[in-house]
C-alpha cells in the first residue's frame, strides 16, 4: 500500500487530533503517503483532500475538536453518492483508509467496502463509549471529566440553595457518561437507559434523601433515558414534590470540546498507530479497540450491532453510596 487516507466523521470527540497525528506519523514511518479527507464522507464526495506530512500534524495532540473537521452525511447512505465518493478516492490514488468516528462512520465504511472493496480500519472516536470491541472510546474520558467538573460546580450552588438538580448528560442511547460522572460526582441518582427507572422510584429517592437530612440532591440523567429528558422528568417531579426547589441543567455540547485528557491522548495514539499497522498487514473492515490494555480488532458489523453492556454493579454502587 503506497497511499492511504484518514478522516474524522460524526460527532467530534477530544483526542481525534491525537489519533490523526498517530495515523499520519505511523504511515510516514512505514513509507506510506497520507491524504486527509476534510469533513468525512461529505469531503469524500466533494473530493476535498489534502496531503498530510509529518509537520502538518505538529502541535495538535493537545487540541480538542478535529483539524480535519467533521460532518454527518446522509448522502453516503445512497449507493449513487458512494459511487461519486469512490471515483474521487480512485482519482486520488488512495488504496486504504482510516475512519475515526462512531457507529454511523463505521456503517458507512462497511457499505463502502461491500460496494468497492476499499480496505478501511476504524478508530472508535465518540464521547459516548457505546462501541462493542473496546473498553474505551476516544473522547469518553475527557467528556466524563468535563461533565464531572460541571457537576461539582452545580453541586456548590445546589447545596447553597437547598435545591434538587436534574443534570442531563450526553450519550445518545448509552448511559456510560452518566454513570461515570454520577459516581464521580456523588449523585443521589443516575438515570440510564440500560436500567429503566420508574417515576415512583425517583420520587422515593428524593423523599428519602430529605428524610436522611440531605438538603440538596443531584440526579444525573442520560439523554437516552426512557422516562424522558431531564426537563420532562423534572417537571413531573415538581408536580409530585411541590415543596422542593427543583432545577434543570443540560450540559450539552461542552462535553464534546476541550483539550483531551492524558488517557484520551494515549488511547488515541495507540489506536491510530494500530489502525495503520492493521491496514498494512492486510486487515479491512475492522475497528481497532483496546481490551484489557491490549490492541484488538473487531469486525465493523460486531462493533456496530453488538451491544456493549453497562456494568450493572456500578448502578448498584450508586444506590448504596448515595444513602
Ligand atoms: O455521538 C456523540 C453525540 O454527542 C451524542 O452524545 C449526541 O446524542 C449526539 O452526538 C449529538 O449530535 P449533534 O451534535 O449532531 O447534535
Amino acid at each position: 500500500m503506497k497511499k492511504i487516507a484518514v478522516f474524522t466523521s460524526g460527532g467530534d470527540a477530544p483526542g481525534m487530533n491525537a489519533c490523526v497525528r498517530a495515523v499520519v506519523r505511523t504511515a510516514i514511518y512505514n513509507g506510506v503517503e497520507v491524504m486527509g479527507i476534510i469533513r468525512g464522507y461529505k469531503g469524500m464526495i466533494e473530493g476535498d483532500f489534502v496531503k498530510l506530512d509529518s509537520y502538518s500534524v505538529s502541535n495538535i495532540i493537545q487540541k480538542g475538536g478535529t483539524i480535519l473537521k467533521s460532518a454527518r452525511c446522509d448522502e453516503f447512505r445512497s449507493k449513487e453518492w458512494r459511487q461519486v465518493a469512490y471515483d474521487k478516492v480512485m482519482d486520488a490514488g488512495i488504496e486504504g483508509m482510516v475512519a475515526i468516528g462512531g457507529n454511523g462512520t463505521f456503517t458507512g465504511a462497511d457499505l463502502f467496502l461491500q460496494d468497492f472493496n476499499i480496505p478501511t480500519i476504524g478508530c472508535p472516536g465518540t464521547i459516548d463509549n457505546d462501541l462493542y470491541g473496546t473498553d474505551y472510546t476516544i473522547g469518553y474520558d475527557t467528556a466524563v471529566n468535563t461533565a464531572l467538573d460541571a457537576i461539582d460546580k452545580i453541586r456548590d450552588t445546589a447545596d447553597s440553595h437547598d435545591r434538587v438538580f436534574f443534570v442531563e448528560v450526553m450519550g445518545r442511547d448509552a448511559g456510560y457518561i452518566a454513570i461515570q460522572c454520577g459516581i464521580g460526582g456523588g449523585a443521589e441518582l443516575v438515570m440510564v437507559p440500560e436500567n429503566p427507572d420508574s417515576f415512583e422510584s425517583v420520587i422515593d429517592t428524593l423523599k428519602n434523601g430529605r428524610e436522611n437530612k440531605k438538603t440538596s440532591a443531584m440526579v444525573v440523567v442520560a439523554e437516552g433515558e426512557e422516562l424522558g429528558n431531564a426537563n420532562v422528568i423534572a417537571q413531573k417531579a415538581k408536580e409530585a414534590l411541590p415543596h422542593m426547589d427543583i432545577r434543570v441543567t443540560n450540559l450539552g455540547h461542552i462535553q464534546r470540546g476541550g483539550a483531551p485528557t492524558a488517557l484520551d491522548r494515549i488511547l488515541a495514539s495507540r489506536m491510530g498507530m494500530a489502525a495503520v499497522e492493521g491496514l498494512l498487514a492486510g486487515r479491512k473492515s475492522e475497528m481497532v479497540g483496546i481490551i484489557n490494555d491490549q490492541v484488538a480488532y473487531t469486525p465493523f458489523a460486531d462493533a456496530i450491532h453488538k451491544k456493549k453492556p453497562l456494568n450493572k454493579e456500578l448502578i448498584k454502587m450508586v444506590n448504596i453510596l448515595s444513602i
